[in-house]
């Protein structure tokens, strides 16, 4: 089995970034110069997927229109002669092929991943969280899908986080904890301190076999009340091998303001059109 999908899911309500996402989807805040949800589009063709399922929401209608033709706006760039924009905007409805597929109620990433199957059909597919940036970019994805054709068992992204971080994330119980790719044997959502099985916590990458929707409609809701990607998981490790897989550079949780500030930053400083106008500027704010 070849992974050709990637699912991002975008269809989450964005209660940490109130009351920005009320009106605007986080997604679609710069890093650098380009939104969110397009670093995660060209993280999927960076690795060879061009079949992309966006799981979006009521209120995210502007996803859509960023990545669809726009007529009228190539018109008017093309009367001013304004050819580089142009391009740069012609560019981004042929980034990739991409699918819309609704998530009607918020009841959890488990429950979105779930509402594009439809799209997914029984293939194994890439699952990108797009608030989760990485400073290695699309490597993490491509080393994962590695490990995928060669294992044929799905794949979860992990990272060491302090003890006190545990709380936030779905936490791996790791067969051999020092190895960098490792079966997993168990994984628990947001463990209290003292029940967290490893300080490997599960990132927004992933690349499933198509069991997991299986698993994930046996799953009722769990912490939150929500349908949790991690209990399906659970399932899943029942009746398959998965593996985890550790990255080790730079993450940004581009999900709360200070993450986004801080991705934001990092991004900026990586542009290569704005990159050292912004450095000169943050040297001047400095001194
Ligand atoms: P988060 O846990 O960050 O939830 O979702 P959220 O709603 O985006 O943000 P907060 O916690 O309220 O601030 C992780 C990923 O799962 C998607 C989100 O869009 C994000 O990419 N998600 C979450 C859905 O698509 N649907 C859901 O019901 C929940």
């Amino acid at each position: 089995m070849k992974v050709e999908k990637a699912v991002i899911v975008a269809a989450g309500l964005g209660t940490r970034f109130l009351p920005v996402t009320k009106s605007v989807p986080k997604e679609l805040l710069p890093l650098g110069g380009k939104p969110v949800i397009h670093h995660a589009v060209e993280e999927a063709v960076a690795c060879g997927i061009r079949s992309i399922v966006i799981v979006t929401s009521r209120g995210k209608a502007a996803i859509e229109e960023y990545f669809d033709v726009d007529v009228g706006l190539e018109l008017a760039l093309e009367e001013k002669g304004k050819t580089a924009l142009l391009e740069e905007v012609r560019r981004l409805s042929c980034l990739a092929d991409i699918c819309y597929v609704h998530q009607q109620e918020q009841l959890g990433l488990g429950h979105a991943v779930l509402t594009a199957e439809i799209a997914v059909g029984q293939e194994p597919f890439a699952l990108i969280l797009p608030d989760d940036l990485f400073a290695q970019k699309e490597m993490v994805l491509k080393e994962m899908l590695e490990i995928f054709e060669e294992k044929q068992c799905s794949v979860i992204a992990s990272k060491r986080v302090g003890r006190d971080e545990l709380s936030r994330y779905g936490v791996i119980k790791p067969m051999d904890a020092s190895a960098n790719i490792y079966r997993v044997v168990d994984v628990v959502e947001k463990p209290a301190l003292d029940e967290a099985p490893s300080d490997l916590a599960i990132m927004g990458r992933y690349v499933f076999t198509p069991e997991i929707f299986e698993a994930l409609r046996g799953t009722s809701k769990g912490v939150g009340g929500e349908i949790q990607l991690t209990d399906a998981l659970k399932c899943l490790l029942g009746k398959q091998s998965v593996y985890g897989y550790e990255i080790t550079g730079d993450y940004y949780d581009a999900g709360t303001i200070p993450g986004w500030i801080r991705a934001m930053a990092a991004f900026t400083l990586k542009d290569p059109v704005l990159g050292d106008e912004f450095e000169k500027y943050l040297r001047q704010l400095l001194n």
